[in-house]
């Protein structure tokens, strides 16, 4: 018998406000024709003053526990992912834990940047496998529109706010690939490029900083890496491409996902794809994509799913599951 980490329900919340291309064209040199063309981005949502992370990751976590039909102490963790956490501490996910009421278990941040839902579910996969927790909360919540340079068209058009949640929990597994859950996970970083994507600022400048990115640069590593991570993930699975029902990229940029879909032998009818809605939401984006994927009713239960995503540091990886 395999321990599986198996979705058990999930949710997702954008706040309010929709910012359209057009909103730039204002106060820079840009267009809604430029950003559409060379990103898929069409409009993002940012976050009201004074909401938060944490007050966006809540809501997304709400609305998980209705779909699954549990209260906040069926969890035992709550595993978060973000780089714009509400305070240097606590951590974000203890803020959650507070907010919905889980008056037990434990809860803690994860920070890999584009990465970090990944590295969130291959920490609550690994919890779930060792036998330290039978469900978990995983969250992707985050407010980039906090450290835009407004000023840089090259990063400011490009990203929005939001969250997403998905609920693991400990099923029985045969050990092969007809399980449902997480059936193989591929993690990877190189340091080496960690000026190509960054925040110049931090708790130790004691500024907040601004993001800044040398986008071709990290566009070129996009493709390659993603395709990589994802094959690996699937080797490791022992699924080949013609199993995958749906590829749930990270929502950088359409022409990154639709090369990484080519590489990977699949077409653009198995790729969930809401860049144009949302913007890059970072860690966010790829519970924000499963969450709209199933409430389109593109994704089923019994699918194949494979995640990828990549972002600052590098960091970067993919996680494989049976829906
Ligand atoms: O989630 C983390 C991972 N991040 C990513 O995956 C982002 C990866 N990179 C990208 O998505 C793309 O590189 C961008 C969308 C950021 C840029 O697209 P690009 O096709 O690589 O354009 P570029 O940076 O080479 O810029 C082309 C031109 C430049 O002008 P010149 O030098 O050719 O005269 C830019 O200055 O477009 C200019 N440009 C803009 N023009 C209008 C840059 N930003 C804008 C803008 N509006 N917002």
């Amino acid at each position: 018998m395999t321990t599986r980490a198996v979705v058990v329900g999930l949710g997702h919340y954008l706040p309010e406000r929709v910012v359209p291309n057009a909103e730039f064209e204002a106060s820079l040199d840009t267009s809604d024709e430029w950003i559409k063309l060379r990103s898929g981005i069409e409009q993002r949502h940012f976050a009201a003053e004074g909401e938060t992370t944490s007050d966006l990751a809540t809501h997304a976590a709400k609305k998980a526990l209705a779909h699954a039909g549990l209260g906040p102490n069926d969890l035992d963790a709550i595993v978060l992912a973000t780089s714009t956490a509400d305070l240097t501490f606590p951590s974000a996910a203890t803020m959650v834990q507070s907010a919905i009421g889980m008056t037990r278990g434990f809860a803690f941040d994860v920070q890999a940047v584009c990465a970090g839902f990944i590295y969130a579910m291959s920490t609550a996969n690994a919890l779930i496998v060792s036998g330290q927790a039978k469900r978990i909360m995983v969250i992707g919540a985050e407010t980039f529109s906090r450290i835009m340079d407004w000023s840089d068209r090259g990063t400011c058009v490009l990203f929005g706010d939001g969250a997403g949640a998905v609920i693991l929990e400990a099923q029985d597994g045969v050990g092969d690939t007809s399980d449902r859950g997480i059936l193989a996970v591929d993690l990877n970083s190189d340091g080496q490029h960690r000026d190509i994507l960054f925040v110049d600022g931090g708790v130790s400048t004691q500024t907040t900083g601004y993001l800044r990115m040398q986008g071709k640069e990290v566009f070129r590593h996009a493709v390659e890496k993603l395709a990589a991570t994802a094959t690996t993930a699937m080797q490791s699975a022992g699924i080949t491409s013609e199993d995958v029902d749906w590829i749930v990229p990270h929502q950088a940029n359409i022409r990154i996902i639709q090369g990484t879909a080519k590489k990977l032998g699949l077409s653009m009818d198995h790729v969930i794809v809401t860049v144009q809605d949302h913007g890059n939401t970072s860690a966010a984006s790829i519970p924000l994509a499963l969450s709209v994927g199933v409430e389109r009713g593109q994704i089923k239960q019994g699918d194949v799913i494979v995640t990828e995503a990549i972002g600052g540091g590098l960091a970067w990886g993919a996680v494989v599951l049976r829906w």
